[in-house]
This record gives C-alpha cells, structure tokens and sequence, in this order.
C-alpha cells in the first residue's frame, strides 16, 4: 500500500491509472477507522481496479474548536487496517498541503443546508464541500463511496456534483453499527463507558418512532421523540427532524406516500452523536 503526501504525487499516480484505463474508487475519510469506514473501502475494493482511501481532518469543516482538537488521530492503526483489506493508495496530506491559502469560496446548496447540521452546524457543510471537490479533483476517481451514516453530507456531495458538473458516480453505502445498535463512530471513542452503555438508546428510540410512524402523526411522532430522550439523564438532544429523503424539507401535515428520513443529533456530554433511519407508512 502506497502512502502519499502531496497533491503532485497523488494526481500523478491517477492520471497514469486513468491513462492505462483503470478505474478509480476514492473513500474520503477524517481516519480513525472503523468498521463503518472499512465497508466503504471493501466496496470500492469489489467495484474498482485501484481504490484510494483519503485520511485528513478537515479544520474548516468543524464549527467547535474543542471538537477539532480532540477528533482522534490515529495513522498508524488506521494504515495497518487499510493494509489488511487491501486498500490500494492512502493520501494522507497536511493542513499546509491542503490549503496553502486561505479559503474564500462559498457554495449555496439552498435547503439542504439550512435545516439539521446545516442549522446547528453554521459553515460546516461549506467546508465539507470545499475539502470533497478539492480531493476530488487530487485524485480524479470515476466512483466515490458516502455512508448514509451522514444522510445530510450525502445530499449535499451529491448537489456538489451537479453544482460543479463532475464526472464522478457516488455511491451511498448503508450504516454499520455495533451489535447493540450504536452507528460506528469516531467519536464514539471518546464516550466514558457508562456513556457508551446508554448510547444505543439513540438507535432504540429511532426503531421504536419508525413503528409509532406507521401509525400516527409525524408531529406526535416528533414529541414522543423529544420527550423521550428529554427523559434520558445521558442525552441532550439537539434535533430530531423528519425529512423528504431527497430535498430534507421538514415534514408536517399530512404524511407521504413515499419513504421519509428521519434524522437525530444527541448530545452526550461533550460527545456529539448523529444517526437517521428510513421510515416508511
Ligand atoms: P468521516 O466522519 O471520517 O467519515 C468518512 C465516511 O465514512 C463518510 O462517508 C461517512 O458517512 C462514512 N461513515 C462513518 N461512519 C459510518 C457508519 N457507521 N456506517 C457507514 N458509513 C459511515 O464524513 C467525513 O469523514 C468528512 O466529512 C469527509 C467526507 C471525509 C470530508 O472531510
């Protein structure tokens, strides 16, 4: 496995693959490998001639200076795991690499990101956008693996795309948890054990309001929600919204025939969680 440093190197090793008709899957990642991550890699494995994992912590995508600073760095055991599946190319670029200048550009990717993260998380998804057109254009893959983990970052990359007319297929790939129900996390690595205990009553209030869906309102749906992770000593919630699957326009009134999503952030102490679930009728 090849571990490269700079944009040079990495749109080299591309152009030469994509000139001897190769094709290219790329999984953007902040490391800290999990599991989550992994299937992503595994799938671009199956799908790809050459798969390219990306590992870089993205300062201008984090709306909270403390979360930046304590987002786990670990290369060593997140490149001894990319090894072991077989991942082809790590690029693993500096801060100074990645932005030699300041960054100006502002995208306007309308309500997708003014509901949810992009309500409680101002300038985070520009700055999703600014580093993923940026790794795109380093290491020019024909696919690019999303989990649905991060529905809202989906969206919004796939706006991206349009926005900026690239040729690159994006593949969404479906939350992996921990047997308990958990969505894998980075952070989760940073819950203290009795936090993690409680953690998966995010997921378990999720199933239970996917149920209580079928059956009732989405605006009961919603209260029951809140009041119940109110109730929870561990969890402060932040939002829990229930959304058109493709533009993310809250729901209220009467219910779609179609499937909706519903999305959740908690606060667990400082640990921010985030998890969503399809719901149908
Ligand atoms: P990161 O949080 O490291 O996630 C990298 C990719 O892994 C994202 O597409 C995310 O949705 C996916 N992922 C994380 N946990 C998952 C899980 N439990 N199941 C399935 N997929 C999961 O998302 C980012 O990094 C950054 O915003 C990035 C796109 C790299 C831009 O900086």
């Amino acid at each position: 496995m090849k571990v490269i440093r700079t944009i040079s190197q990495m749109q080299a090793l591309s152009l030469a693959a994509r000139k001897t008709g190769k094709s290219i899957g790329f999984v953007p990642t902040m490391g800290a490998l999990h599991s989550g991550h992994l299937h992503l890699v595994e799938r671009a494995l199956a799908e790809n001639d050459i798969v390219v994992c990306s590992i870089f912590v993205n300062p201008i995508q984090f709306t909270n200076p403390g979360d930046l600073e304590k987002y786990p760095r670990t290369f060593g055991k997140d490149s001894v795991l990319l090894e072991a599946i077989g991942c082809d190319v790590v690029f693993y670029p500096d801060v100074a690499e990645m932005y030699p200048e300041p960054v100006t550009h502002t995208y306007d990717f309308g309500m997708l990101e003014k509901v949810m993260e992009g309500l409680y998380r101002a300038g985070h998804f520009n700055g999703v956008a600014i580093v993923v057109k940026k790794l795109f254009d380093i290491v020019l893959p024909h696919k690019a693996y999303f989990g649905e983990k991060d529905y809202q970052q989906l969206a919004v990359i796939q706006s991206l795309v349009k926005l900026e007319s690239m040729d690159i297929e994006i593949i969404p790939c479906p939350i992996v948890r921990e047997p308990d129900g958990l969505a894998m996390s980075s952070r989760n690595a940073r819950l203290t054990p009795e936090q993690r205990k409680a953690a998966p009553f995010i997921f378990e209030t999720l199933v239970k309001a996917a149920q209580l869906y079928k059956s009732r309102s989405v605006e009961l749906v919603i209260d029951t929600v809140c009041e119940s992770i109110a109730a929870n000593p561990d969890m402060e919630l932040e939002y829990f919204e229930i959304s058109d699957t493709e533009t993310l326009a809250p729901i209220r009134g009467e219910k779609p025939h179609r499937p909706v999503v519903a999305c959740i952030a908690v606060y667990m102490g400082q640990v921010r969680l985030i998890d969503n679930m399809i719901f149908n009728l």
